[in-house]
């Protein structure tokens, strides 16, 4: 079974061995190919609505993993607890639906866990949500998929990790440890629309301690965006 690479991605950060569940799984190709390659021997494919769910099914019986596979519908991770699995992905959900997901959910400060998240908008949310509740993140990634990035990063419960994250953190995640053509491109849309946002609320007369913020946030990026955008 091949995966786009948008899900490859976020499938190589899933840990060997653990059982993992794939929140708004919709075809259920993450799990059916955690499954089926052997990295995962079971895994519960969850999602809100039963139409996604019906596209699964074929999924798992096409790759003969109905067996090894639990379909459940679930708002979020409301149908869940930590029992259910070591490894939880968000793929494909905008960041800002991720945070209110896991904004209700009383059982994540569990050491023993990861969760693994490819938002497909507003990743700085997740990151700001992640560091504001006690979890680090571990790793970080970028790719092109059909001509656009995506990223994906996973994280632990980790209170103790205390470092001095720099404002210019949530734009960045931990992509500069991980720095590719797909991380560049990435990190260059994100100065240029911070860029933007300050001038436009510069010019107004608008929210001058943002616009403070946003200048001490761009030269962090600076180092890391496609070159001809510095000119
Ligand atoms: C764009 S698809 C992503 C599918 C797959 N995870 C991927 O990355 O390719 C988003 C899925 O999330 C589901 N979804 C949206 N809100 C949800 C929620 N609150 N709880 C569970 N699933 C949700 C949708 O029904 C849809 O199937």
């Amino acid at each position: 079974m091949k995966l786009s690479p948008r899900l490859r991605m976020v499938a190589d950060l899933v840990r060997e061995g653990v059982r993992v569940a794939d929140v708004g799984t919709d075809h259920a190709y993450l799990p059916a190919f955690l499954v089926s390659s052997g990295k995962c021997p079971a895994a519960v494919a969850s999602d809100l609505r039963e139409g996604p769910l019906m596209n699964a099914v074929a999924t798992l019986a096409l790759h003969s993993v109905t067996q090894q596979i639990e379909l459940r519908l679930s708002d979020g991770l409301d149908g869940f607890t930590a029992a259910d699995a070591d490894d939880f992905v968000f793929a494909g959900m905008g960041g800002t639906l991720i945070v209110e997901l896991l904004a209700r959910t009383d059982w994540l400060c569990d050491r023993t866990k990861r969760y693994i998240f490819q938002p497909m908008s507003h990743a700085e949310l997740v990151r700001a949500f992640l560091l504001q509740n006690g979890f680090r993140i571990l790793a970080e990634h970028a790719c092109f998929d059909e001509c656009r990035p995506y990223v994906a990063f996973c994280a632990a419960y980790d209170p103790d990790f205390r470092p001095h994250y720099r404002k210019s953190y949530i734009w960045m995640g931990e992509l500069p440890q991980s720095l590719n053509e797909a991380a560049r491109y990435y990190l260059t849309k994100q100065y240029i629309y911070l860029k933007q946002r300050a001038d436009a609320l510069e010019k107004a007369a608008l929210l001058p301690d943002e616009v403070r913020v946003i200048r001490e946030i761009l030269p962090d990026l600076s180092p890391y965006i496609c070159k001809k955008t510095k000119e």
